[in-house]
């Protein structure tokens, strides 16, 4: 039985450092190559018209990589933001970050608001890079968001709605997840909203995923019968439902 639409897709970019360490290259010129990547991919969602890209870019466990390798993320992340955003403007893409960024300096910050205020209002794309984010912070933080807007603690309970109307998205979870590099684990990547999203892994490193990739990934989804506990797929509910 054929799935529902794909509408919300999110990526694990992982293995930059072992493309580069097969080609006896710094890791540094992996993350370099990462980043062409990442264009293509967001040029096969525009195409493929899929409503919601997030791309996790930075976890917050990776701030104990050498400080060398922190210091050049950094630096990609600011040049990449300069460099692309009258490209993604001028795609009617809306970006957003996910995650804490108090940890950012002033001026990756800066770059950050620039990008977001820009683009707020396009209505294509929604591109979300996840940077310095955990899901477990996701989930804290929508707690705490949740406790300060009840006026009567000690009455409440704090529910299923009132943490997923206070995560990083509000019912738009993704359909399917990707991860690159063949490791099969979440690494803190949204724990809630992966909750029931089909999990698609290989072999292939970030910087060498392209378009044949990302098809594949969407062929895989498209076989799926989704079933979210019950015994009929998703389809055939909306089906019944007319
Ligand atoms: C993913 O590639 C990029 C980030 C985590 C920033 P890695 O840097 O994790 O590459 P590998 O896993 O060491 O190959
Ligand atoms: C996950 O990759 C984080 C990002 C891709 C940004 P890691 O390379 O940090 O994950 P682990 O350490 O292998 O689990
Ligand atoms: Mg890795």
């Amino acid at each position: 039985m054929a799935n529902s639409i794909i509408k919300h897709v999110s990526i694990i970019m992982d293995g930059n450092g072992r493309w580069a360490k097969e080609r006896n290259m710094p890791r540094s010129y992996g993350h370099r190559k990462g980043i062409d990547a990442v264009k293509k991919i967001i040029n096969a969602s525009l195409v493929r018209q899929i409503s919601s890209l997030t791309l996790f870019a930075f976890s917050s466990e990776n701030w104990i990589r050498p400080s060398n390798e922190v210091k050049l993320l950094m630096t990609l992340f600011r040049e990449s933001i300069i460099n692309n955003m009258e490209n993604l403007h001028e795609n009617n893409i809306k970006v957003t970050f996910i995650g804490d960024l108090d940890k950012f300096d002033r001026t990756l910050k800066k770059y950050i608001y620039t990008l977001e205020e820009l683009t707020k209002y396009n209505s294509g794309l929604e591109l979300n890079f996840a940077v310095n984010y955990g899901g477990k912070w996701d989930i804290i933080n929508a707690v705490n968001k949740a406790i300060s807007t009840q006026d009567d603690l000690a009455n409440k309970t704090i529910n299923k709605d009132d943490i997923e109307k206070n995560l990083s998205f509000y019912k738009n979870h993704p359909d399917l997840m990707i991860r690159t590099a063949g490791e099969h684990r979440l690494s803190n990547f949204m724990l809630w909203q992966h909750a029931y999203t089909e999990l698609y892994f290989t072999d292939t490193l970030w910087p060498d995923f392209d378009e044949e990739d990302f098809d594949t990934a969407i062929k895989f989804f498209h076989n799926k019968t989704r079933k979210f506990g019950g015994l009929k797929s998703v389809k055939q509910i909306e089906q019944n439902e007319k």
